[in-house]
């Protein structure tokens, strides 16, 4: 728990910018990227690589996208390199919390029904 708490506090500082920049993302793909809204997986399931590959076809194509394509492209047209990898490893970041979450529900429940 203490250490759960520390790494907490030390993600929260590293991914300070992308924190920010995620929280445009939030209306659409959920408080930890779970929803895979037009898409058939949730950025959130992606790898890191998968995430950054997305981001950046969808930022390059952004004058030629239509449709789903061009509401992700609209969202990261003005992301530099390092905004997409500073926020592809945030969404594994989030996935780990929520998994952390979870477990922790899981163990208070467990506590109830013992
Ligand atoms: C207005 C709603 C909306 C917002 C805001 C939004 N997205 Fe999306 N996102 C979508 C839709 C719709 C798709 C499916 C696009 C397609 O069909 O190519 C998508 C697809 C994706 C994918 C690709 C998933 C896959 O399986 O290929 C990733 C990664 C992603 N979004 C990340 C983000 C990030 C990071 C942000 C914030 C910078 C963001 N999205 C903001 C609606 C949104």
């Amino acid at each position: 728990m203490k250490y759960a708490l520390i790494a907490l506090i030390l993600a929260s500082s590293l991914f300070a910018d992308a924190q920010t920049l995620f929280r445009q993302c939030q209306i659409c793909h959920g408080k930890y990227a779970e929803k895979p809204m037009g898409s058939k997986i949730a950025p959130g399931a992606l790898t890191k690589d998968q995430i950054s590959y997305a981001l950046t076809r969808y930022r390059d194509s952004y004058q030629t996208s239509s449709g789903n394509a061009k509401v992700m492209s609209t969202n990261v047209r003005r992301f530099t390199d390092q905004d997409i990898e500073d926020i592809a490893a945030y969404i594994k970041e989030l996935q780990a919390q929520r998994q952390a979450e979870l477990e922790a529900q899981a163990a208070e429940r467990l506590k109830e029904l013992q």
